[in-house]
């Protein structure tokens, strides 16, 4: 099942459905996005990567109008955001990281609730819901209550709310988490079929699996600003290497495969309780060509690397 646009509706649009010059975002002393340049041609699915508080939501925020940027302009869909984000909004299908669905309502009611504010003509609401619901495998339990539905379901309907009107342009928050393999393998296939359809969307992911399945390209986000964009193969290929080696250990133990990762040039990930290794490939190669000073400049980094 897919949501059907008029082929009209697929050809309007300008070069960039997203742009954003300059863009920064205070809370009070922190900057949150820090110059902010980026824009999203018309009909691409652009991937925004970036670990935890690099201000992918605060952007996405940004361009909904429900955050004010401090600096810098917003165009969104040939609509300067803030001035008229009423205009932008009613083109645009947004499914938040936070789940704000209402949980009174039943399933149905939801949808039907935003197929009303987005103004999708009376005549036409009933059989949107409908594709809506279908979308997102909740036909049969659409008239239970929110509250009663599990957390994949809630997530579904979600992205079901965020399409209900058949927006040109979709911003995705994280659009997967949470949700079980077979779940987001279904979701993928939906974002595919919107894609198929020409409309443009922007989403936020940490999965890079994800990135490379479904983004025509990727800007990865730190500290408030693009630090890179390209393909997903180029991205993974330039900061991540084809080969992660992941640490476990006691602090000092990871500190210390930090500090040799760095001397030998590669980069590293902590992830709570481990550092990850990237790049590894080029492990073996600089050990066999003896790039290495010392066998101990890659040693500890090596020894747990089965594959060299
Ligand atoms: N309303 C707010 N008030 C103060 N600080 C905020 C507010 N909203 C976001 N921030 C801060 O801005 C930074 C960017 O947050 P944001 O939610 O945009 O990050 P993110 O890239 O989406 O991260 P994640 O991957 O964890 O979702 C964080 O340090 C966050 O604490
Ligand atoms: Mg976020």
């Amino acid at each position: 099942m897919t949501l059907q646009r008029a082929p009209e509706e697929v050809a309007a649009g300008s070069a960039a459905a997203i742009s954003l010059r300059g863009v920064v975002k205070r809370f009070g002393d922190f900057t949150a996005v820090d110059g902010l340049d980026l824009e999203v041609p018309s009909g691409v699915c652009l991937g925004l990567l970036g670990p935890n508080g690099a201000g992918k939501s605060t952007t996405m925020k940004m361009l909904t109008a429900q955050a004010l940027p401090t600096e810098g302009t917003i165009e969104v869909l040939g609509f300067p955001v803030p001035r008229e984000s009423k205009r932008a909004r009613a083109a645009m299908g947004v499914v938040p990281q936070q789940d704000n669905l209402d949980e009174e309502l039943t399933a149905r009611e939801n949808l039907e609730v935003f197929a009303h504010l987005y103004r999708v003509p009376r005549k036409e609401r009933r059989r949107a819901v409908d594709d809506a619901l279908a979308i997102a495998h909740l036909t049969g339990r659409q008239r239970t209550k929110v509250d009663d539905l599990s957390g994949g379901m809630r997530r579904r309907l979600l992205i079901a709310r965020g399409l209900v009107h058949r927006p040109r342009l979709v911003l995705l928050d994280e659009p997967t988490v949470g949700l079980d393999p077979q779940v987001r393998a279904e979701l993928w296939g939906l974002i595919d079929g919107l894609r198929a359809q020409g409309t443009t969307v922007l989403m936020s992911t940490h999965y890079i699996e994800e990135a490379e399945r479904l983004a025509d390209e990727c800007a990865l986000m730190s500290h408030g600003k693009v630090i890179a964009r390209g393909t997903p193969a180029e991205l993974v290929a330039e900061y991540a290497g084809e080969r992660v080696v992941e640490h476990y250990g006691p602090p000092d133990r990871l500190a210390e495969v930090e500090r040799l990762a760095r001397a030998a040039g590669l980069p590293t990930r902590r992830t709570g309780p481990s550092v990850s290794v990237l790049k590894a490939e080029t492990i073996a190669r600089r050990w066999r060509t003896g790039w290495a000073r010392t066998a101990w400049d890659v040693r500890p980094i090596w020894k747990t690397c089965s594959w060299c």
